[in-house]
């Protein structure tokens, strides 16, 4: 698929069907993930690839944390079914202390979440789906999956084949709302 193809087509899929995940698929969506830039090339990230389905549905009753979801009035994280049930389930780790820190901006999280994004757009490209779930009770998370205490989880990516193809979803802000010319605050035509 070309890439502005995936790029403009890539959703949130939250279902998915039976069918695996093959192995060379998966082998070059972890690829997509190495190819990452990163601070000074530390390459931070870590994979946890999980397929084992008793798992995979402990991790997804770890995706409901209530003082988040509560207050949003959700009753479960849109994407517990999707935990349990993806045939794939790949928990993005970050180690801290290999990306850098400058000017109180954690660049471990920008490690990845540029690695999160070749992950989403690599799955698209390949005809599978896959969401970013970034609100799970991360301690409990790190003690299933036996994850070091300095490691942090930065997200959970369910991956599959999409149940249905998911044409639009949530709409974006004009380019006029989020671009600048020159200087912050001033609008041009695009
Ligand atoms: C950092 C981050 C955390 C997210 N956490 C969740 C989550 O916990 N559960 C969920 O269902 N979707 C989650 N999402 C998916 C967003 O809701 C989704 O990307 C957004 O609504 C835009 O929709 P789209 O991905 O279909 O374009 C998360 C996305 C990001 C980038």
């Amino acid at each position: 698929m070309e890439l502005f193809e995936a790029i403009k087509t890539r959703r949130s899929i939250r279902k998915y069907t039976d069918k695996p995940v093959e192995d060379e698929k998966l082998r070059d969506i972890l690829d997509a993930v190495r190819m990452a830039p990163s601070w000074a090339n530390y390459q931070c990230w870590r994979l946890i690839v999980v397929k084992d389905k008793a798992t995979k549905e402990k991790i997804s009753d770890l995706s409901y944390v209530e003082s988040f979801f509560a207050t949003k009035g959700y009753k479960s994280n849109p994407s517990k079914k999707a935990l349990a049930e993806a045939p794939v389930l790949v928990v993005l780790c970050a180690d801290p202390a290999q990306s850098g820190v400058l000017w109180n901006q954690n660049y471990y999280l920008v490690d990845a979440g540029l690695a999160a994004q070749n992950l989403m757009l690599a799955a698209r490209g390949l005809g599978l789906g896959t969401v970013f779930v970034g609100v799970y009770d991360e301690e409990k998370l790190k003690n299933l999956l036996n994850i070091p205490p300095a490691i942090r989880i930065v997200g959970l990516f369910p991956l599959g084949y999409p149940f249905f193809y998911q044409i639009g979803g949530p709409p974006r802000k004009p380019i006029q709302e989020i671009c600048f010319f020159e200087q912050w605050g001033k609008s041009d035509k695009v």
